[in-house]
């Protein structure tokens, strides 16, 4: 029988799709966005589907599964997020819904205190660690009887096959006697090539100059397409060897671009190409607008990192209870 999971704060399916992936049956999935969970019901039809807010949900409503996986909103622990956003202070004297924001990781306690799933993966960004209540947060699930195993994974090193993109990660698996295997084999990389499509037309610049032009300029050699990112200090980087930098959830980052005898030459990456870049499959559907499915897709757990996570809690579940993954 294959493992069961709930996945909360689902989002468009990234974890889900690399736990599918591991042999999991997705039972249930949350988000309170309905646009993700109209993009995660269309992937995954079988899963049964909630829109809530998990701040305020009653998980004795919920089917026990084997596993949980979790990815809180991180946008409150981000550094560029503390700068855009202000201070902790700031936030809290903010009178509106999104206030509660960093609330969202006690619903991993509340799920857990109920379910006692066998193993719990909760993913975020490495400055969840900073949080002024993670202490307390991690005391919550050690004495809910969990050991965790805290680990900081970069999608583009993670096999079988990396993705495209350097996306670190925090990831914290609980089990009862914390002994997963997370080591990572050292695979080689894959490169920005791999997800390009071949006939995305560039645009001729000519004398336009764009955010990005001074890193184009720095573009040693002729005819080489290069990845450039409009964000603050980024570098050009070869599109035949080198990753993406990581794709986030707000606008557009990431084009690619090329010195050419005639000039400059630059494009947008498509929804598609991002999608790759995450571990997506071209058959994955993500419904809404272009800035929603950009979002979603920003938002998403490499499905690489979510496999090989999902891969390595069933061997370690197995050894304890065979009958669960015997098939
Ligand atoms: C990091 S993303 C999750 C990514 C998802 N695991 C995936 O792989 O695609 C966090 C998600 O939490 C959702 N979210 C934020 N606050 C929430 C809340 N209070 N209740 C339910 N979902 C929430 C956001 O809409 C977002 O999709």
């Amino acid at each position: 029988m294959a493992l069961t999971v709930t996945d909360l704060f689902a989002g468009g399916g990234g974890s889900s799709e690399g736990l599918r992936r591991a042999g999991y049956d997705i039972w249930i999935a949350t988000n309170h966005w309905p646009v993700s969970v109209a993009t995660h019901q269309t992937n995954h039809p079988d899963t049964e589907h909630r829109t809530a807010d998990l701040t305020n949900t009653s998980f004795g409503t919920y089917p026990r599964t084997d596993v949980l996986w979790a990815s809180p909103s991180c946008t409150r622990h981000s550094v560029a997020s503390r700068t855009r956003q202000g201070s902790t202070e700031d936030e809290l004297r903010r009178d509106t819904a999104d206030k509660v924001d960093r609330a969202t990781a006690f619903a991993v306690l509340a799920a857990a205190e109920i379910h006692g799933y066998e193993a719990v993966i909760v993913e975020n960004v490495r400055e969840f660690q900073n949080w002024v209540l993670f202490p307390m947060w991690l005391a919550g699930m050690r004495a809910l009887g969990y050991r965790e195993q805290i680990v900081h994974l970069n999608a583009a090193e993670v096999g079988p096959v990396p993705v495209a993109q350097d996306r670190r990660r925090l990831f914290i698996v609980f089990t009862r006697d914390g002994r997963v295997d997370l080591t990572v084999p050292t695979v080689p990389r894959t490169p920005v090539t791999t997800i390009l499509d071949p006939d995305a037309p560039f645009e001729v610049l000519g004398d336009r100059r764009l955010y990005v032009s001074p890193q184009i300029d720095s573009i040693p050699d002729i005819d080489v397409p290069h990845v450039v990112t409009y964000r603050r200090n980024a570098k050009p980087r070869r599109a035949d060897t080198q990753q993406l930098y990581t794709i986030t959830a707000g606008g557009n980052h990431h084009a690619l671009a090329m010195r050419t005898a005639d000039g400059p030459v630059h494009r947008w990456l498509t929804t598609l190409e991002l999608s790759r870049a995450q571990g997506f499959s071209d058959s994955y559907v993500f419904t809404g607008t272009d800035s929603q499915v950009r979002r979603q897709i920003g938002n998403a757990v490499a499905v690489n990192v979510a496999q090989f996570l999902g891969e390595r809690v069933a061997a370690a579940l197995g050894e304890q209870q065979p009958d669960l993954v015997a098939a």
